[in-house]
């Protein structure tokens, strides 16, 4: 399916761009105009973004709900709980029972 008019890209293309840029860096953040400069286009009329960023959003999605690197996301957080632990959350950053404004 066509997706961009004014430079006649497919939403194949545009797939394999973003999983292309997610191989190298899965956490980055991908925009409309990241993905037209990785193929050597431009945004004319850019009334295609929105559903560039649709795609983006599908293809993110499906891209980090495999396997592999939903293993990292789960590494990750066990970190953050290990950090959690260690440090504990000490800091209450909410106001003291006794403060008053006035
Ligand atoms: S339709 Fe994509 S830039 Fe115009």
């Amino acid at each position: 399916m066509l997706i961009c008019h004014c430079n006649v890209m497919t939403e194949k293309e545009i797939e394999r761009t973003i999983i292309e840029m997610l191989d190298e860096d899965a956490w980055q953040l991908i925009v409309p105009a990241k993905v037209y400069h990785r193929m050597n286009k431009r945004g004319r009329c850019c009334g295609c973004f929105p559903n560039v960023v649709e795609t983006i959003i599908r293809v993110t999605e499906a891209y980090h709900s495999r396997a592999e690197v939903h293993a990292d996301i789960v590494s990750h957080l066990d970190r953050v709980r290990e950090l959690r632990v260690k440090f504990g959350s000490r800091f209450n950053e909410r106001r003291s029972k006794g403060h008053r404004a006035a």
